[in-house]
């Protein structure tokens, strides 16, 4: 086989063979085929797309190119959700605890974050004590004891994926839904995961902007699982502002504490109710739907969700008591109000702006090599459709420096548009696909 031919047969539009597709990934992974070829490739397919049977072919070469979690000493069916990226997106810290109360096995892989604020491990870092450099013994003894545990990130997971992911954020040829959906899917299936649910955001603040993208992505990712044997559902999900309030570290925890005790932002509740339930169904520990929504309803009301939250910070050496007083995380040294001169009501809220804000502020990293400030970032207080009168506080910038905080407070304040007639708030929930 030659690369050149695949080239050439990818670029007039034919449809490659299984072993066609092992051999391009086979050959990359390990160094036999060069970048130059691969670009030349990855544009082709930009251009010709493929077919679901291909990019099951390509998911699975993915996978195979390095290490896959073995999870099979884990009772029961291990379900991992996947976010195409938000911002200021806390699902995971609520899902984890809450659907682990209803029985759900949740054996979470993670890492650090790059970009607006840090990973679910930067995270759970700002809860004094808590480490994620366990043993995969410990990680696997704490989800059968608790059903929940998260563990940082090691092993070589599909490297095929990050060496294509590199060349394509330098080739112009991220945004192709079959190399997208299959470097997602690829990393979800290496990390053990017998089933999968999929936030697919969409709007301004996400990776896809427009609904009919969004849709398609899910679609091809929701066939990939199919055709290999994980059960997956997607939902689609707005990101025309930030979830909930809080858009940084320590905030976004103790945001989800609010949400596990029941009194989070109304948004970040109906998402990881709607996520959870998948979950929950998925794992059959209900037999659908309405009954397993139904179900981490209950969870919530009756505190099982924010006692089964302390129990995962104590299992990970963190101090649970953190749950009762979220005001031992880590606090900024300034808190400064933005506030509007319009009145009006809330017609949007950049999400991509205040993610950067966020970063700018020090909650979020530039390159891998950054460190992070846990105690900073954005806490909106208005949200889109509330209605506001001059003088109102839209956020609070919580920052460690003034350096720079009029740029900041001023760019907050043209994060949101404000318009005279009334708005009706965002849908929250476009689609499902199963
Ligand atoms: N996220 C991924 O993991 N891969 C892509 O290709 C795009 C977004
Ligand atoms: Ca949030």
């Amino acid at each position: 086989m030659r690369m050149v031919d695949l080239i050439q047969k990818k670029r007039d539009g034919l449809e490659l063979t299984k072993s066609e597709i092992d051999f391009i990934i086979e050959g990359y992974t390990q160094g036999a085929i060069p970048d130059y070829q691969v670009s030349a490739w990855a544009m082709s397919v930009f251009f010709q797309g493929m077919n679901p049977r291909e990019i099951a072919d390509l998911t699975m070469a993915m996978v195979k190119s390095g290490d896959e979690v073995d999870l099979s000493a884990i009772e029961g069916i291990k379900v991992d959700k996947h976010s195409t990226g938000g911002v200021g997106d806390t699902t995971t810290l609520v899902l984890g605890p809450l659907v682990a109360a209803a029985g759900v096995p949740v054996a979470k892989m993670s890492g650090r974050g790059l970009g607006h604020t840090g990973g679910t491990i930067d995270k759970l870092e700002a809860i004094d004590g808590f480490h994620t450099e366990i043993t995969k013994e410990e990680f696997i003894k704490i989800v059968n004891e608790i059903k929940v545990a998260v563990v940082g990130q090691s092993g070589n997971l599909t490297p095929a994926d990050k060496k294509l992911y590199g060349l394509r954020d330098v080739t112009a040829t991220v945004n192709s839904i079959p190399l997208i959906a299959s470097s997602i899917m690829s990393k979800k299936i290496a990390s053990g995961a017998d089933a999968i649910v999929l936030d697919v955001k969409t709007g301004d603040g996400a990776f896809m902007k427009t609904l009919e993208g969004s849709k398609e992505l899910a679609r091809t990712m929701v066939e990939i699982g199919k055709r290999v044997g994980r059960n997956t559902v997607a939902v689609i999900s707005d990101m025309n502002q930030p979830l909930g309030f809080a858009v940084g570290n320590a905030l976004e925890v103790k945001e989800a504490i609010d949400t596990l005790r029941g009194h989070g932002p109304e948004d970040l509740t109906e998402l990881c109710l709607v996520l959870g339930a998948h979950m929950v169904v998925l794992a059959k520990k209900e037999d659908d739907f309405d009954m397993a929504y139904n179900r981490l309803k209950k969870i919530l009301a009756s505190g099982e969700a924010i006692s089964k939250l302390k129990e995962f910070i104590q299992a990970q050496g963190g101090n649970p008591e953190v749950v009762d007083h979220p005001e031992r995380l880590p606090q900024s040294k300034y808190q400064v109000e933005v506030k509007t001169a319009s009145t009006g009501y809330v017609k949007s809220i950049k999400a991509e702006e205040i993610g950067h804000i966020a970063m700018m502020l020090g909650a979020g990293r530039k390159t891998k090599e950054d460190s992070i400030d846990l105690a900073v970032g954005v806490e909106l207080k208005k949200k889109v459709g509330d209605p506001v009168q001059e003088g109102d506080v839209l956020a609070v910038l919580h920052a460690n420096t003034e350096d720079e905080m009029e740029e900041w407070v001023t760019k907050t304040t043209h994060a949101y548009a404000i318009q005279q007639e009334q708005v009706s708030a965002l849908p929250l929930i476009y689609d499902v696909i199963e």
